[in-house]
């Protein structure tokens, strides 16, 4: 029986993965690479330094660790002024519905996401209250497929592992859930998501049928 609901952030309770690609196109523009929407799927779920080194491959640009630092600051400096803007609205449909649903059936919920600015997105969105955990980039030492970070999800809630369900945008964080033992539901693209046990298109009229296995 499922106890818990971990959420990955980007793509499953807001969609920044908006304002990750107009940062990295601005940077892709300023190296000179060519960078489409259709690569942009790639870094999805990837980490800063990851999401980085795969632009830089694109490219078949070669840089110095402390040059590839400087990128991804500046990048990030970028990425901070869109959500540093967010707006509470900007939660994707249904989403505060689920959540509220989850908690009124006693059901813990928590933050699973590879970014290090997480607590920033969820101080904009007025969303740090209503999680159990929030488990973020700066929490955890191995990226997504590696489970570290559902994980550890579980443990500060106390539920095992295969009582919990992810809720993911990503292959790399379907991946990572499968790998902790964790049921999982894609959210967003079919076909892109086939590796997950459910698929939703979101999470407009959801409720907690979707929870049974
Ligand atoms: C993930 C996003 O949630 O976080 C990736 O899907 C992003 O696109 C990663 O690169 C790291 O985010 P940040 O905010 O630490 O650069
Ligand atoms: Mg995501």
């Amino acid at each position: 029986m499922i106890k818990a609901c971990i959420f990955d952030l980007d793509g499953v309770i807001v969609d920044t993965a908006k304002y990750h690609y107009l940062a990295w196109k601005r940077l892709a523009e300023e190296l000179n690479i060519n960078f489409n929407e259709e690569d942009n799927e790639r870094l999805k779920g990837v980490s800063r330094m990851k999401s980085l080194d795969i632009i830089l491959e694109i490219g078949n640009i070669t840089l110095k660790e402390s040059e590839k630092l400087e990128f991804a600051d500046k990048k990030n400096k970028w990425y901070r002024e869109y959500i540093l803007k967010m707006e509470e609205t900007e939660i994707l449909p249904g989403v505060k519905i689920f959540l509220n649903q989850l908690k009124q059936n006693n059901l813990k919920i928590a933050i699973g996401s590879a970014s290090k600015n997480a607590l920033t997105i969820l101080q904009r969105l007025n969303l740090i209250d209503i999680f159990d955990s929030i488990i973020d980039g700066n929490k955890v030492s191995k990226a997504k497929p590696d489970p570290e970070v559902f994980i550890k999800a579980a443990q500060e809630m106390h539920i095992k592992p295969e009582e919990c369900v992810v809720f993911e945008d990503s292959i790399a964080g379907i991946q990572a859930a499968k790998i902790g033992q964790m049921k999982t539901i894609g959210v967003g693209n079919h076909q892109t998501l086939k590796e997950a046990d459910k698929i939703i298109n979101g999470f407009k009229n959801i409720d907690l049928k979707i929870l049974e296995f």
